[in-house]
């Protein structure tokens, strides 16, 4: 028989999906540069499934059934171009290639709108989950056109996590849409680590806890309403042992964090959309400031303040306005995560169901938690919320959690303990409900050295003071 799905690309995620999709009763053709991989898995995991293995290109998309579906699990830029040079001219019209890598959603729009032209589907996907992910179910973000959604759909809702039911995959929108979300995803992702990393700090170097100790606070967040896995491998990562030097093994691992791109994507492209997403960009320039060991070298001599920690009763309650802080955090980064999809939706002119995104990243992906339900819920109450904080029980909660939140952050300044993380969210909270910014100042500067005009608050117009002269105003 025929396979029904094809994946070419049998790294770690390509050989998972591929046997994901095999032990759903799917009969899957499996073809790799390099054939050694493509043996390797028929030898470990033939068993699993109908599997059709390929060794050149020609045969791989001869054993697919038409239209054909054809998933390229590759490194994510040029190796994706090189692909779809090779199969494109062996497909037919109506046939579907998937790119399930880390595109970014520029490419991925070049790449659909080239394909398009000669009548091939092309649907980049996100796909999140690692890849244990992978194998037992991912949360997907196809985009592409919603004709090959009716086909591809079913079969990757039929692999994908499943939370009370309901599979953690939907269409996301025409194009690029899906790396565009599964973007956003891991730019939420870099600012999730980040606040739960400063969290940890905290804890460490103002509550004075041990690494065991600050595990067994993250597991009692666990069981709230900061349920979420990457809590609960934090809590796993902190009650490790190295086994080398029997040392806590968050302290034997280098402290500069890396990163492929994603993060960074979401940043600059929320810099051209105009979207402030502050706690997402901090995330990722606090990973950069880790790897400039120069710059740090340089600067551990200067002076910072006093040490000193908490006794063991401060340090407990100290730990509670921590989670409060990192909930409210929280909050604010999914608000400008949210707000950054909107953005995306609205220039590329994708139609984006908002609450859908939150619903199929309950499971699957990597940051699946209980919170996204209360996200869900926000956007079912008010399809066009303009922003997170705006919903009655997000604003109720992040009202209570703000006298902690400001503790928290006040505490890391006076014990010398960056928290780009909690401060930004908190300054971006402040800055939205402030009733007057000094924005006024800065366009009063403005005007006064370059005459860019500034609006006034009592009348339209624009207009420019004579800063130089009399300063008499003129309008228009
Ligand atoms: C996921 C992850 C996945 C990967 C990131 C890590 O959703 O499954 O986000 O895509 O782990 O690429 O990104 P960095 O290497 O940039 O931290």
């Amino acid at each position: 028989a025929k396979a029904q799905i094809g994946v070419s690309g049998l790294a770690v995620m390509g050989r998972n999906l591929a046997r994901n999709f095999a032990r759903n009763g799917y009969t899957v053709a499996v073809h790799n540069r390099t054939p050694a991989r493509t043996r390797s898995l028929i030898d470990e995991f033939g068993h699993e499934g109908d599997f059709v293995p390929s060794q050149s290109v020609e045969e791989f998309v001869a054993s697919l059934e038409r239209p054909r579906r054809l998933l390229v699990m590759v490194k994510a830029g040029e190796p994706t171009d090189e692909v779809i040079k090779e199969f494109a001219p062996l497909l037919e019209p109506g046939d579907m290639i998937i790119d399930g890598g880390n595109a970014h959603f520029a490419d991925t729009r070049r790449r659909e709108a080239a394909l398009r032209e000669r009548g091939i589907y092309f649907v980049g996907t996100g796909v999140s989950g690692g890849e244990e992910g992978a194998l037992h179910g991912p949360s997907i973000m196809p985009g592409g056109s919603v004709e090959s959604y009716r086909t591809l759909g079913p079969m990757l809702e039929k692999i994908s996590a499943k939370v009370d039911g309901a599979p953690c995959c939907t269409h996301i929108g025409a194009d690029g849409a899906g790396h565009f979300v599964k973007m956003v995803h891991n730019g939420i992702e870099y600012a999730d680590m980040q606040l739960i990393a400063e969290a940890y700090d905290l804890l460490r170097g103002v509550a004075g806890l041990t690494p065991p100790r600050i595990a067994e606070v993250f597991r009692r967040w666990n069981t709230g309403r900061l349920d979420s896995y990457l809590i609960e491998i934090t809590a796993d990562v902190l009650t490790h042992t190295d086994a080398a030097t029997g040392k806590p093994f968050v302290d034997v691992v280098a402290d500069q964090a890396e990163q492929k791109g994603t993060g960074r994507w979401t940043v600059q492209i929320a810099l051209d959309l105009g979207v402030p997403v502050p706690g997402i960009a901090e995330a990722v320039f606090a990973r950069s400031l880790s790897g400039h060991t120069d710059l740090r070298a340089a600067a551990r001599s200067l002076p910072g303040p006093k040490g000193g920690t908490l006794d063991a009763k401060s340090a407990e309650h100290f730990a509670d306005q921590v989670e409060h802080a990192l909930y409210a955090s929280k909050i604010v980064s999914y608000a400008q995560g949210w707000n950054m999809i909107q953005a995306g939706a609205e220039e590329y002119g994708w139609d984006i169901d908002l609450g859908a995104v939150a619903s199929i990243w309950r499971g699957g992906c990597i940051i699946r938690a209980a919170f996204l339900d209360r996200i869900r819920a926000a956007f079912d109450t008010d399809r066009t919320l303009p922003s997170l904080l705006a919903d009655a029980q997000f604003a109720k909660e992040i009202g209570e959690a703000q006298g902690a939140w400001r503790t928290v952050v006040a505490a890391a300044g006076e014990h010398g303990i960056p928290a780009p993380g909690f401060s930004a969210a908190l300054a971006y909270y402040d800055a939205l409900r402030a009733q007057r910014l000094p924005a006024a100042l800065t366009q009063a500067q403005r005007d006064y050295f370059g005459a860019h005009t500034y609006r006034r608050v009592d009348r339209d117009g624009s207009f420019h003071t004579r800063w130089a002269q009399d300063k008499s105003e003129a309008g228009a």
